[in-house]
């Protein structure tokens, strides 16, 4: 069994860290693909200005776009930079991540290739606005004649950001202009080749068959010598989508906003520059940090017309807003700082809570589960982190620190705590019949334990340090199988949640809300230990209240922060609710400490404990007789009668019950709980200080005067 489960993992990590093996079912026409790349390209080297000549998917009479089209994205562009885009002053690296929401532009006479069979995604062509992220990453490093080659990522969706389309496009992007032309490209539809056509002067057109020919005419050439499909237009090649059905193809023109740096006395005069130097030194000091004072960077902000051929729709997104790429980093570097710090927190409130709960009796208490919950919780952030750092290279080093803290936290502290606990948990359990034999507690009618039975009591507590139930074998077994379940469990939701990334937001958010809810409802099954076990205060409060507010942290950056760097939505109700949720289980724990862990329940329904704090009637003489350690004292009748802790050799003052019949009982009983709570009554009717007892329970759990065994707290 065990083997079997060590296999399954093996073979899911396998699965996890080689998803896709290189595709043997292309190799068929490996051959004649190759040579089609290479007639495209000859076909582009001979075309001219305004001639395209034979490529595929293109309309052989009509210019692509169409002259409406084009003359739409020419008045969008003088509008943003004039009618001369030399002079512009623009980010010359436009790597980052914009967003906004798009419109479909109708034009009546639009004429569209009507490629056959094409599936219009997600009932795209029945939405007429939406929300769009445009993503734009170099291909080239740095720019020859000041153009470059640079991927367009896509994702349009409606109002919600569902229903969405994602594609990439590769294109040209003019740096001193600041205009990006791009195009997805497909087997039916040749349109890296026809980049330079898409322009809309000659000199463009010129500028970019220059770069393009070259670039284009190496990477056949590769593909001849390896006759490995691998070039960067081909779909499923450096990460451009895979897709086999014929579907719609995008034109995508961008054109970045000019930028206005804040001009300000203070960064100006040291370097003596205007708005386009300024600008040139803050791209630089944000990709080569030196450390000098600079104004900040201004947002970047791009225009966009989606143009698609075969679909026939012209969608326009002016205004779109968002960060260089620099700028994203920085901010998920200082995240993954934030994280390793409050991990760092978590870690030492661990540490302190798992000294503190270092004997047999205070483990007990401990609830197996709520230490379960946040190991596994850890140890997902663990391997988020992990995902992240592989993902984004330029933040590698801070999220392994996060990463590292959270394997700290989880896979040591937090697996050392849970092993201990479930071992101690393990060799207490008790036989239920043991229990219900105990004498009822004192709580149904108000009276102490009978005095009868006092000296013979068999409060039994049968599973004890000296003689475990279980065999070390039989424990340490399942400890192997904890540890199996424990990964297992983390691997099936790290599944689950990549999986549940791709849902539409609708069901996404609910999700998302449902995970956040549950994982931070860690006290539940601790509350519910202390109801059935009638005991309390397990944790400290310094790690109840640093836990619970280091784990809302990620809620409070997620669900409050508008900048947050998964672009999530801020969501005040889901916050506050989760919030709540937190705050309310943290003000049971303190009432249970309080009023007894089982205030508010009827005790009939439960699992009867020994009652520690009973209420002691005025006229019980008998007990006092009984155990002789309290010495019958003062004033019985007043309500008060002392005995002696023999812990601490100090006397005590027991509130009595009987003598407050003449006044309100339901206010006396009240004021008597929280009163009762300063002593304890053992089962062997000894009575003592509750903190002198609780401190003498940590270590043993027998009466210190007549040496019977006390039931654990
Ligand atoms: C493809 O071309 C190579 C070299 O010209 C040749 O060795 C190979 O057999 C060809 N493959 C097919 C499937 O035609
Ligand atoms: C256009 O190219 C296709 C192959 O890409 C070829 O079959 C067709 O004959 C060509 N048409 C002309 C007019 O050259
Ligand atoms: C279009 O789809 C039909 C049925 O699915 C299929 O028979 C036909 O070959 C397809 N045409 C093309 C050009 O793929
Ligand atoms: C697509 O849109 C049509 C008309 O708006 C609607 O009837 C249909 O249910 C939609 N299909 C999907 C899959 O959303
Ligand atoms: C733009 O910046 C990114 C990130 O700093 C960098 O990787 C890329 O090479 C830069 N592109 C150019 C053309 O300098």
């Amino acid at each position: 069994m065990e083997q079997n489960r060590a296999l399954i993992l093996l073979i899911i990590l396998i699965f996890l860290f080689f998803p896709s093996f290189p595709g043997s079912d292309h190799n068929l026409d490996t051959n004649g693909t190759i040579a089609q790349e290479r007639y495209q390209l000859e076909v582009l080297r001979n075309s001219k200005w305004e001639s395209p000549g034979n490529l595929t998917g293109l309309l052989s009479g009509e210019k692509t776009p169409p002259e409406v089209v084009r003359e739409k994205w020419r008045g969008i562009r003088e509008d943003l930079v004039g009618h001369s885009s030399r002079g512009v002053v623009v980010y010359r690296n436009a790597t980052g991540s914009v967003s906004g929401s798009w419109c479909k532009l109708s034009f009546p006479e639009l004429p569209t290739i009507r490629l056959p069979n094409v599936t219009y995604p997600n009932n795209f062509s029945t939405i007429n606005t939406g929300k769009v992220t445009v993503n734009v990453e170099d291909m080239t490093q740095g720019f020859s004649l000041g153009v470059g080659v640079v991927k367009v990522s896509l994702r349009l969706g409606d109002n919600d950001g569902g229903n969405a389309v994602d594609f990439a496009a590769l294109g040209v992007h003019f740096e001193r202009q600041g205009l990006i032309v791009a195009t997805t490209t497909s087997e039916r539809y040749s349109g890296f080749f026809a980049v330079p056509h898409f322009m809309l002067d000659e000199a463009e057109f010129i500028q970019s068959k220059q770069l393009l020919l070259p670039l284009i005419e190496k990477e056949v050439k590769k593909m001849e010598e390896t006759h490995y499909m691998d070039a960067m237009w081909l779909p499923g090649a450096g990460g451009m989508p895979t897709s086999t059905k014929p579907q719609c193809e995008y034109i995508v023109y961008l054109q970045l906003h000019p930028a206005q740096v804040l001009q300000d006395g203070r960064y100006n005069h040291q370097l003596g520059l205007d708005n386009a130097g300024l600008l040139r030194e803050i791209e630089r000091e944000m990709r080569f940090p030196t450390g000098i004072s600079l104004p900040p960077p201004p947002p970047m902000e791009i225009a966009a017309m989606i143009y698609s051929p075969n679909c026939g729709t012209v969608m326009l997104a002016e205004g779109l807003e968002g960060e260089k790429v620099e700028q994203f980093y920085t901010k998920a570097s200082r995240f993954a700082l934030a994280a390793a710090a409050v991990a760092g927190v978590q870690m030492w409130l661990l540490i302190r809570q798992m000294n503190e709960s270092n004997t047999l009796t205070t483990i007990c208490r401990v609830s197996f589960w709520t230490i379960t919950m946040m190991a596994v919780v850890d140890g997902y952030l663990f391997f988020s982190f992990m995902i992240i750092a592989l993902f984004l290279k330029a933040c590698f080093l801070n999220m392994v620190a996060a990463s590292f803290c959270y394997l700290m936290l989880s896979a040591v502290l937090g697996m050392r705590f849970m092993v201990t606990t479930y071992k101690v948990h393990r060799q207490w359990r008790q036989p239920t019949s043991a229990v219900s034999q105990a004498p009822t507690p004192a709580t149904t009618d108000n009276l102490p334990a009978p005095a009868t039975s006092g000296v013979s009591t068999p409060v039994i507590i049968p599973g004890n340090q000296d003689s475990p139930v279980v065999s070390d074998a039989e424990v340490d077994a399942e400890l192997g199988a904890l540890h199996t379940r424990f990964y297992f469990t983390l691997l099936a939701i790290l599944f689950f949640t990549l999986n549940a990334a791709t849902w539409p937001p609708f069901f996404r958010n609910i999700v998302l809300c449902i995970v956040f809810l549950v994982v931070n409802s860690q006290w539940v099954p601790q509350i519910y230990r202390n109801v059935m076990r009638g005991c309390r205060k397990a944790f400290q409060w310094e790690f109840v209240f640093g836990t619970s507010v280091c784990r809302l942290a990620g809620v409070f950056y997620i669900f409050l922060y508008p900048k947050n760097i998964f672009h999530a939505e801020p969501n005040p109700k889901a916050a506050a609710l989760i919030i709540g949720l937190v705050w309310v289980q943290c003000v049971v724990l303190v009432c249970q400490d309080l009023f007894g862990p089982r205030f508010l329940l009827p005790s009939h329904l439960l699992p009867p404990v020994y009652d520690y704090h009973p209420p002691l009637p005025a006229d019980d003489e008998e007990a006092a007789q009984n155990t002789g350690t309290a010495i019958g004292g003062g004033g019985g009748g007043g309500g008060r009668r002392s005995y002696d802790c023999v812990i601490c050799m100090q006397s005590i003052e027991v509130p009595t019950a009987g003598s407050t019949d003449g006044r309100d009982g339901d206010g006396g009983s009240s004021v008597g709980l929280l009163g009762r709570r300063q002593y304890m009554v053992t089962p062997c009717r000894h009575v003592f200080h509750s903190h002198c007892l609780e401190g003498w329970m940590r270590f043993r759990l027998q009466c210190p005067i007549c040496r019977n065994r006390l039931p654990a707290l």
